[in-house]
This record gives structure tokens, sequence and C-alpha cells, in this order.
């Protein structure tokens, strides 16, 4: 048998289509299963999928280019979770198409920016920056707070999300209109309802004109909600008591 092995270094045709085979059964055995097991991403409890205003908000995000300089995963280093908090989780970005990992960081990393200030700073500082850090080197966006929100597509856009695999149910595609006005007071008629829907949500006037829906309202309550769901309270005990 192993004098048969000649033939593989005499030949280079041999060897190279000897060694893809031989690569490609290792790869098999690691790749295969991820398609099969039930938890390739472990579940976490409190992720939800975003609210109609903050699926909104992670529209502009994206519209604007904000992941060209801001990243939204922790990674699992010393120095990035003293500064940004528990590490990111698969299951964080589990409802992200597409997902906003980002490759560069010119501003902070953002995965946990939520609740990190008040609304009032990220309206200022949306609207001008320097008005908040005086070294920043972050544009402007003074529009978005004068901007209408659109979001007659909406609805459309909780449904194509659910095509692809977030667990949105018919109901909140039918209501995504209802429920992001909802999001904006707590003292309308679709509150409760929507509060059902997304347990937990954080619900006020985000851009601070309650006469306006606009792109500020949605790209607030999106910034508000980063990092918030899972409580890591409890996995940084499991992680103490190891
Ligand atoms: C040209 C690069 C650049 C772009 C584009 C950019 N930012 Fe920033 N961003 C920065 C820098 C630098 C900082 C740090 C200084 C500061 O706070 O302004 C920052 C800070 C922030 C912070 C505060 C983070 C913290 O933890 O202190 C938020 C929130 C933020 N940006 C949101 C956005 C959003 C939303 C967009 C898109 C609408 C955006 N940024 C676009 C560079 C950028």
């Amino acid at each position: 048998m192993l004098f048969k092995h000649e033939n593989f270094e005499k030949n280079s045709i041999f060897l190279v289509v000897g060694i893809l085979i031989v690569i490609a059964i290792g790869g098999i055995i690691e790749i295969s299963p991820l398609f099969y097991l039930q938890n390739t991403i472990e579940k976490v409890k409190g992720m939800r999928p975003y609210t109609p205003l903050e699926l909104a908000g992670r529209n502009i995000f994206i519209r604007e280019g904000c992941y060209l300089c801001h990243s939204q995963m922790i990674r699992s280093t010393r120095d990035e979770v003293e500064r940004y908090g528990h590490y990111s989780l698969a299951a964080e970005s589990m409802y992200d198409h597409p997902f906003q990992w980002g490759s560069e960081r010119t501003g902070p990393d953002l995965a946990r920016v939520g609740k990190k200030y008040s609304d009032s700073w990220h309206q200022e500082h949306m609207h001008d920056p320097r008005a908040v850090v005086p070294e920043s080197v972050m544009p402007g966006y003074p529009f978005l707070a004068k901007n209408d929100l659109d979001y007659r597509m909406i609805g459309a856009d909780l449904l194509a999300n659910q095509r692809v695999g977030v667990p949105y149910t018919d109901e909140e595609i039918k209501y995504a209109a209802a429920d992001l006005k909802a999001q904006l007071d707590e003292d309308s008629d679709g509150y409760d309802a929507f509060i059902k829907r997304y347990p937990g949500a954080q619900v006020r006037d985000f851009d601070g004109n309650p006469k306006k829906i606009s792109e500020l309202d949605a790209v607030i309550a999106y910034l508000q909600m980063l990092g918030t769901l899972v409580d890591f309270s409890i996995y940084n005990d499991a992680e103490n008591d190891r």
C-alpha cells in the first residue's frame, strides 16, 4: 500500500487532487454539523426582534453609513470588555439582516451604547457632535431632526425580515405602522397592544419634538436599545461561579 504513495509524489496533479480531497473531508466534518445543530446560535434570554421604530432607525443607520466609522461587535479581549462591557454574543445579532459588526472604528463601538446617554445628549450630538464632544471628528446629521420619518413601507420591511427568519408574527406585520407610532407616546391608544407585542421596549418621544415623527426619533430609539436587551448580570454571575 505504502509504495503506491510514490505515484502521488511523482505526479503533481495527483498530489493536488489528493490534497484537495483530504482537506475537503476535514472541512465537511467541521462545517456540516452547523447546518443540522438546533443551537448553532445559543439562545439568550431577552433577545427579541426590533420594534418597527427601532428597525426604521436601523435602516437610517445603514443609509447614512454610520457603520463605516462604528462597529457593533465587542471582542472578548480585556481592553474591549473594560471599555464597552460584556463581549458581544452571537445571539445579539441573530435578528440583524444585514449584521452591523462593521470593519473599522473611527468612533467607538456602539454595541452597548443604549441607555449610556440621555436622549437630549443624542439630540445635540447628532445635530452637532462638537457641541458635546469638542474633539469629535464625527459629521453632524442635523437634517435627521427635520426630516419626517417615511414609514409607509415598514410593514413590508417586517415581512421581508420574517421571510429571512426573523420571528415576526403576522399580527406584528399588520400593525407595524401603528406600533411605530405607539412607541413614541405612552398615552396613545395603541400603547397597550404595542407593549404586549414588544415587552420592555422603551416608549417615549425620542427627538424632543412630540409633534413630529422624525428620522431622529427612529435613530435615537435604535441607539438607546442597542445592547440593552440581554441582562448580563445573570451571565457575569454564572461566569464567576465557575
Ligand atoms: C466619520 C466617522 C463617523 C461617522 C460616519 C459617524 N460617526 Fe459617530 N462617532 C464618530 C467619532 C469619532 C465618535 C467619538 C466622538 C464623539 O462622541 O463624537 C463618535 C461617537 C458616536 C456616538 C457616541 C458613542 C459613545 O459611546 O460615546 C454615537 C451614539 C454615534 N457616534 C452615533 C453615530 C450615528 C448614529 C452615525 C450615523 C448617522 C454616526 N455616528 C456616524 C465618528 C463617526
